[in-house]
């Protein structure tokens, strides 16, 4: 379903979001009180979810939508909401357990524990991967976003963590958040690359809008997708 390195580190974030930092997670995902550096964070967490649904369409009823490394399913939650059927997936299950907990029990969600890429999920009209890509290399991103679009008919809305001085010199020293020692790293990729690796991978997507999120402590950069 991916490559080695795709495995390892998914076996990372398993680990660290189902575990080290699924209480973190909870809290920063809620509107519980954090402290100053999480509120920058999560206030361009806000700025980025508001993003890539603003590129999805405003009735989504009759579609099918994956929430790709759902985690507390804020996403999923405001997909269905708009009529979407929506398959939400995340590795970590404690993290599935919290957005299963939270979300409305009327709305169309069915919720995943497992692979991102598992093609027994079947074919989806849009899907969204907030942050879910950012802790890999972006030939890994390009392989995932190449067998999601095989299956996609419309648009992939998804991030990357943009090659900054910032986030390079950040990545080095190793002080990313959310703010663990163990947290693993968050990779930053030059978008030049990405484009480059999108245009010319197998699958032919197109680019279509794309828009950076800088607020504190967190850059990340949303990015469209569209078929040919
Ligand atoms: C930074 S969190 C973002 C969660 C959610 N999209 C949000 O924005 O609130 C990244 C999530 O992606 C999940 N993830 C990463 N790789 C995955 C994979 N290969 N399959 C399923 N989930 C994955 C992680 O477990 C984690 O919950």
């Amino acid at each position: 379903m991916g490559s080695a390195t795709y495995s390892r580190y998914r076996g990372q974030l398993e680990t660290y979001f189902d575990r080290t930092a699924s209480k973190a997670w909870e809290q920063l995902t809620s509107d519980a009180p954090v402290s100053g550096i999480r509120r920058t964070v999560r206030a361009g967490r806000d700025r980025m979810g508001a993003t890539l649904l603003g590129w999805l369409p405003a009735d989504m009823r009759g579609l099918r939508l994956l929430d790709a490394g759902c985690g507390t399913g804020a996403l999923a939650v405001e997909a269905a909401e708009r009529g979407a059927q929506v398959v939400a997936i995340d590795v970590a299950g404690s993290l599935v357990s919290i957005a299963q907990n939270r979300a409305p029990r009327h709305l169309n969600i069915e919720w995943r524990v497992g692979d991102l890429l598992d093609p027994a999920l079947g074919r989806f009209d849009h899907v969204v991967a907030m942050d879910s890509l950012i802790h890999y290399p972006a030939f890994d991103i390009v392989e995932v976003l190449d067998q999601l679009a095989d299956r996609t008919a419309g648009s992939i809305v998804f991030t990357f963590a943009p090659a900054t001085p910032l986030l390079r010199a950040m990545h080095m020293t190793g002080k990313l958040l959310p703010g663990q020692d163990r947290a693993p790293a968050i990779v930053p990729v030059a978008e030049r690359l990405l484009r480059t690796l999108i245009t010319s991978g197998a699958h032919g997507a197109r680019v279509g809008r794309t828009e950076r999120i800088a607020s504190g402590f967190y850059t990340s950069q949303a990015m469209e997708l569209l078929p040919r």
